[in-house]
């Protein structure tokens, strides 16, 4: 049987309404309609793989610095709320365990993005892979792994063959297609914008699942549903799911 991820993703969760890679967001995205979130995956100083889409703390907690640089215990202390809404403070900066047993209870899916801060890319995929282990049921969907760095995709294969993994890329072409079958990829995420219908073709009949991101315009999700899209990554996974029916 092909592989199938759900239809609507939460980028970061219900990032357009609530703090980006945070656990108010993933709740959000489940109660929006979503099938499964999106969410970016890093190391602490000391190996912990936490939640957060930036190399730096800087943007979206009310810590500083490299997210690299600082251990878990310290990690743990940041507000990742505060910066978005009053109302979100106190939020926290999630581990990818947390994240894997919040789903698990919401029943959500997940496509976990390895995105490794600089000098850290196959550390990132295997400890990515060994929290799955860890903290994700066997009898349910396995999450799917993203990258745009193909060592990622390689250190999550040889980590664990069986996860299923998708190749990220900016621009649609031949060698995009060619790396993600090569990878063993089962799914190419590619920006939305390098989409028409033609590439969404030519990505199907290299028996791969085209996954679009980010779309947060209703009216172009229908469009990449049409074209064969399978699943639309989006900040406004409310939205999208209306416009999708
Ligand atoms: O996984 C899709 C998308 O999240 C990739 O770009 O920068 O939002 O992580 P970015
Ligand atoms: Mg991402």
């Amino acid at each position: 049987m092909g592989f199938r991820f759900p239809r609507v993703v939460g980028h970061r969760g219900a990032s357009a309404d609530a703090p980006e890679n945070t656990l108010a967001a993933f709740r959000l995205a489940a109660e929006q309609g979503a099938g499964a979130i999106e969410l970016d995956a890093k190391l602490s100083a000391d190996g912990v793989p936490v939640v957060i889409h930036d190399d730096t703390l800087d943007r979206t907690t009310n810590g500083h610095g490299d997210v690299r640089a600082h251990a878990f215990a310290v990690l743990d202390r940041i507000d990742a709320g505060s910066w978005f809404d009053r109302c979100f403070a106190g939020e926290k900066l999630p581990t990818l365990e947390a994240t894997l047993k919040l789903c698990q209870a919401l029943g959500l899916e997940l496509n976990i993005e390895i995105k490794p801060c600089p000098g850290r890319v196959v550390e990132t995929a295997e400890k990515v892979v060994a929290d799955i282990r860890r903290f994700w049921p066997t009898n349910r969907p396995a999450p799917l792994l993203s990258c745009f760095d193909p060592d990622g995709l390689a250190a999550a294969r040889a980590a664990d063959s069986a996860l299923p993994r998708g190749f990220l890329v900016n621009d649609l072409d031949d060698a995009a297609i060619k790396t993600a079958q090569r990878l063993d990829c089962v799914a190419l995420h590619v920006r939305h914008v390098a989409l028409d219908r033609t590439g969404v073709a030519a990505i199907k009949e290299a028996s791969l699942v085209p996954v679009a991101w980010t779309v947060n315009q209703p009216a172009r999700a229908v469009e990449l549903v049409a074209w064969g899209v399978a699943s639309i990554i989006s900040d406004r996974p409310d939205a999208i799911r209306k416009a999708l029916g």
